[in-house]
Formats: structure tokens, sequence, C-alpha cells
């Protein structure tokens, strides 16, 4: 049996990211500023402070301002939603995005909520995923604008394609349908509800999978060449044994690459496209916001 194409995803947000800087550069010259990307992170999350870190290192290496905003882990609603303001009303902050999941204590829906659609560069507030739902031009969450990305990369036109998306959160499973349906893909969302799902994914030409299950979906449940996006991120428990504290995906790989066309592998797929996206989404704000052209569709 042949083995599937790997998508190198590494490779694939470092050339994004180049663009980006190219563009951020040219943005700086125009208007006379960096573009500027506020994160706020509440509370100590180890995996949250490594993802912020990131975010911070890699938006300055592209060329534009990092703001890190750090709140303690007992902050109020009150503070957070008066730093939200104060990043609202910052002509040099262009996208925020706040580091989720919030403390139990907060109210997360009403914090995005207060984001300013103009910078919401997570694509998760009501009037962004409205428009994404509308199928208007906005800023579309990170994680499943990567995917696509990648499955453009590998299929050209996706018009026609069966997709199956495992998973249904807000931040992935739902706009990685709309984006899909977009592209006019027959799209079926699965989820934990979902009866005969090895059924349903063995239909798809085009599988993405987010539901956080390591190894959930199994090799003979991919149809041969299918293109498969693991979106999963799980680091597998000491009861795992000799793979304990190993980093896998939604998709047992190994299995799996004998039968995909292509797929992501864990880690160095999806993962390094969502921060590359961020940035790509703060550049596309930072032009809106000032009223400068750029067709984000090219980038
Ligand atoms: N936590 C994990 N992924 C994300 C993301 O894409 N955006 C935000 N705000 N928080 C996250």
């Amino acid at each position: 049996m042949t083995l599937a194409k790997t998508i190198d995803g590494k490779a694939f947000a470092a050339r994004l990211r180049g663009r980006v800087a190219e563009l951020a550069a040219s943005f700086e010259e125009q208007a006379g500023r960096k573009a500027g990307l506020a994160v706020v992170l509440v509370g100590e999350d180890p995996a949250s402070q490594v993802y912020v870190r990131s975010k911070g290192r890699k938006t300055v290496e592209c060329g534009m301002a990092s703001f890190e905003h750090k709140l303690p882990e007992d902050a109020s609603q009150e503070t957070l939603n008066a730093l939200v303001d104060t990043l609202n009303a910052d002509p040099a902050v262009d996208g925020i995005l706040v580091q989720l999941p919030l403390p139990d204590h907060l109210d997360e829906q009403a914090v995005v909520d207060r984001i300013d659609p103009n910078k919401d560069v997570d694509g998760l507030t009501p009037a962004s995923t409205g428009r994404l739902a509308l199928g208007l031009p906005g800023l579309v969450p990170c994680t499943p604008l990567g995917c696509l990305m990648m499955l453009k990369e590998q299929l050209g036109d996706l018009s026609g394609r069966d997709a199956v998306v495992i998973g249904r959160s807000i931040l992935v499973g739902k706009p990685m349908a709309q984006l899909l349906l977009k592209e006019s893909c027959t799209v079926t969302i699965a989820h934990s509800r979902t009866k005969d799902l090895p059924e349903v994914v063995r239909r798809a030409d085009i599988v993405v999978a987010a539901v956080g299950r390591p190894k959930m979906v199994k090799g003979d449940w991919i149809k041969p060449g299918a293109i498969v996006i693991d979106v999963g991120i799980n680091r597998l428990a000491p009861a795992d044994g000799a793979e304990k504290g190993k980093l896998v995906g939604d998709v047992d790989f190994d299995e799996a690459s004998h039968i995909a066309g292509a797929i992501t592998p864990v880690p160095g797929g999806v993962g390094p496209m969502t921060i590359a996206v961020l940035l790509r989404n703060t550049i596309v704000a930072a032009h809106r916001n000032e009223g400068l052209v750029l067709d984000a569709d090219a980038i």
C-alpha cells in the first residue's frame, strides 16, 4: 500500500508568515505605524501561556506590534470588560484576542461579544459569525481558515466534494462547515450523537477531525485517497504505556496514512497554521481599520 502524502503545516505556515511580513512592511509605510495585535491572558494555564508567548514572538517577527496583557486567575468580569473596552478604543491595536478557555467564574461569551468586530481577529463575535453564515466577507476563525487553505492547496477547487467535519465546536467545527459550504462542498457535521460515524466518514473526500479524542478516527473509516485534516492535539496519558506523554491527533495517523491521499501530522500539521492565520487576520484588519485596500482572498 502506498503511503499518503504528509501535509507539511510547518512549512505552509512559514510561507504564510512570510507573505504577512511583506504586507506588514507595506502597511507600516502607508499607515506610518505598525499593525498591532493585543493578546489577553487570564490566569496561569500552562498550555495557554505557551501559546500566548509564541503568538507574541511571531507577531514581532512579522514586523507587527505585540501587546500582551496578563490578568490574575481571580480577575473580575468588570476588570476584563474594562481592558477589552480600552483595547477597542486604542488606535494602535488592530486585533484583539482573548485566550480561551477563561477561568470558570468569567462569562466567556460576554467578553467575546464586547470585542469590536473590526478587531475580531479570532472571528468569534456574533457579528463575524453572522457574516460567515451569510457568506459575507469578514474575519474568520483562525484554525478552520488554516485548514481550508491547506485543503485548497491540495485539491484546488473544492466544489462538489463530500466533506465530513467531526465536531461542532464554535472555535472549529461550525465555522469549518460554513467555510466548506461556501466552497460548494456537500457538508456533513458529525458529532457525539451521530449514528454509525465510521460509515459517515467513509463517504468523505475531505475529513476534518476536531473532537479532542486521541486516535478516534481509524484507518478503515477513511475512503481511499481522501484528504484528512487532523485538528486534534491530545497528550496521551500514563495509561497509554510506552506512548505516554506523546502528542497525537484525533486520527490514528499510522493507520490512516496507508489509505488517505494526504494527511496532516500531529504535531506539525494544523497547529502551526493557527498562529500564522491569526497574523494574517491581523494584517487584514489593520488595512481595513486604516481604509487601505487589500485583497484578503489573495493572501
Ligand atoms: N484557545 C485555543 N485556541 C484558541 C483560539 O483559536 N482562539 C482563542 N481566543 N483561544 C484559543
